[in-house]
């Protein structure tokens, strides 16, 4: 689908990692306002920071293994949930309506992207609302298991043939040296990103290693990846019309 660009608000962006249950408000508010500002069409995905992944270590859920019981899966997308619907509310008082997505109701029950997903996206799409999905627990035929949102980031883009896809970190880009924060790469070709992992905690769902293997996957299926800083209220701005020079540009094979 031509011009749509796939957004991936990080959770290290959108929520303090340090402070269990603290969302940065003022940081949705900045970053609502900067889409709201570019015309064209997007869809928003989310990850989980400090609403999502301390309560799915707690009850070992992962995304890698399934589990049968339901134990913790409520806590988890309660969690997930409130942090949505303040994304989306921040979202609507810039003008962006959303319509909200569980991983769910994209996937079919052994995690692959269900038959109809373009046709689902484009409906909501051409109806003039932003489609919104975030990191979850979805249930399949195995079990319930974490799906993370830079996986439904790669859903995505390929099922609609995206433009481009941006991932919001809290550096500047992907680091040519992970001590000097200044040492961002401008441009990379998608066989290259894998050198470049940067240091991050362990989460419930592979931290900066599995979040560098998606964009791998995307920027094989000929789509552009950025990776920009989403506290930079110019770089998301630029990313957004697909300018080079704003973080990292993992170019799309052509
Ligand atoms: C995590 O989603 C979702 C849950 C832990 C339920 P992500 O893996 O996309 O979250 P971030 O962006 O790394 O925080």
């Amino acid at each position: 689908m031509e011009g749509v660009v796939v957004i991936k608000l990080g959770g290290s962006v959108i929520t303090d990692k340090k402070k269990p249950y603290s969302a940065r408000t003022e940081v949705l508010d900045s970053i609502s306002s900067s889409i709201a500002e570019w015309s064209g069409r997007l869809i928003v995905v989310h990850g989980g920071g400090s609403f999502g992944h301390p309560t799915a270590m707690k009850y070992k859920l992962s995304s890698t293994k399934y589990k049968r019981s339901g134990e913790g899966i409520f806590e988890t997308r309660e969690a997930m949930q409130q942090l949505s619907s303040m994304v989306s509310h921040y979202l609507g008082q810039h003008g962006v309506k959303t319509y909200t997505l569980p991983a769910v109701s994209l996937l079919t029950m052994e995690g692959d992207p269900r038959r109809d997903l373009a046709f689902l996206i484009k409906n909501i799409l051409n109806s003039g609302l932003t489609p919104l999905t975030y990191g979850d627990v979805a249930v399949f035929r195995k079990g319930f298991r974490i799906v993370s949102g830079d996986y439904l980031s790669y859903v995505l883009s390929s099922a609609i043939r995206a433009e481009r896809v941006i991932f919001t970190i809290d550096k500047q880009g992907i680091l040519r040296n992970l001590d000097d924060p200044t040492s961002a790469i401008e441009e990379l070709e998608f066989k290259q990103i894998n050198q470049f992992v940067h240091a991050s905690e362990k989460d419930a769902t592979g931290g900066f290693k599995a979040k560098v293997s998606y964009a791998r996957m995307i920027a094989e299926n000929g789509i552009d990846v950025f990776f920009v800083n989403g506290f930079d209220k110019d770089a998301l701005i630029r990313s957004l019309h697909g300018e080079r020079g704003a973080g990292t540009l993992v170019k799309g094979k052509k």
